[in-house]
């Protein structure tokens, strides 16, 4: 468990929060209809990873935010897939948006990427947040493809050497 500096969240391992709550709390910073969402077809069929994906707690300990990774993968031309780590949804309540929850969520997925053997981050979000603080750029997303309709500008990649990118494919659920 985690106390940010910055204010008073606690960032506490997304399995220990009733997956309801998790669900109720998706549907008040997006939608209901969020399913129908190209991003839910780019991870259909997997589970989110447990050891990337946190919940954020007030100083009521009530929760207000969000984050899930899961595992996709780039598949190329050739029919290789490359795999990646897909980040998000990240959500927070929007009575509780700007006060570092996003950023405190965002920084512990990250931190929990196995630096030994690093796979890249892809999501779809706004460059001016997540380029900002980490340093995802849509650049090497020009020629890349998803299961439904997305803004190229909002499809995000984040790597150490991004000459390890295919520039096109498909981006789907990885399914070993
Ligand atoms: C986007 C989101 C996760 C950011 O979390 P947050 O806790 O509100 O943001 P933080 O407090 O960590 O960061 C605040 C800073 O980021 C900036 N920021 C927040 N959202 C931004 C966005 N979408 N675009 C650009 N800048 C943004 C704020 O202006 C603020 O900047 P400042 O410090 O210079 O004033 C949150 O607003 C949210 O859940 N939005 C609705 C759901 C969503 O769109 N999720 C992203 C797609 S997966």
């Amino acid at each position: 468990m985690t106390t940010t500096p910055a204010q008073t969240a606690t960032i506490i391992p997304l399995d220990n929060v009733d997956s309801a709550l998790v669900s109720a709390l998706l549907d008040t910073a997006f939608e209901p209809e969020r399913h129908t969402r190209t991003a839910y077809k780019v991870r259909d069929g997997v589970d989110w990873l447990p050891g990337l994906s946190f919940a954020a707690l007030d100083e009521n300990e009530m929760l207000v935010g969000t984050i899930q990774c899961w595992p996709v993968a780039l598949t190329d031309e050739s029919g290789r897939p490359h795999p990646l780590i897909m980040v998000g949804p990240v959500a927070v309540l929007p009575g509780h948006q700007g006060q570092g929850y996003g950023q405190a969520l965002m920084s512990a997925s990250i931190a929990g990427i196995d630096d030994r053997a690093p796979l890249p981050q892809v999501m779809i979000g706004d460059p001016e947040y997540y380029g900002r603080f980490w340093g995802f750029t849509n650049t090497p997303t020009a020629g890349w493809t998803l299961p439904g309709p997305f803004e190229q500008r909002r499809l995000l990649v984040r790597c150490h050497n991004q000459m390890v990118l295919p520039e096109t494919g498909m981006l789907g659920p990885w399914l070993r």
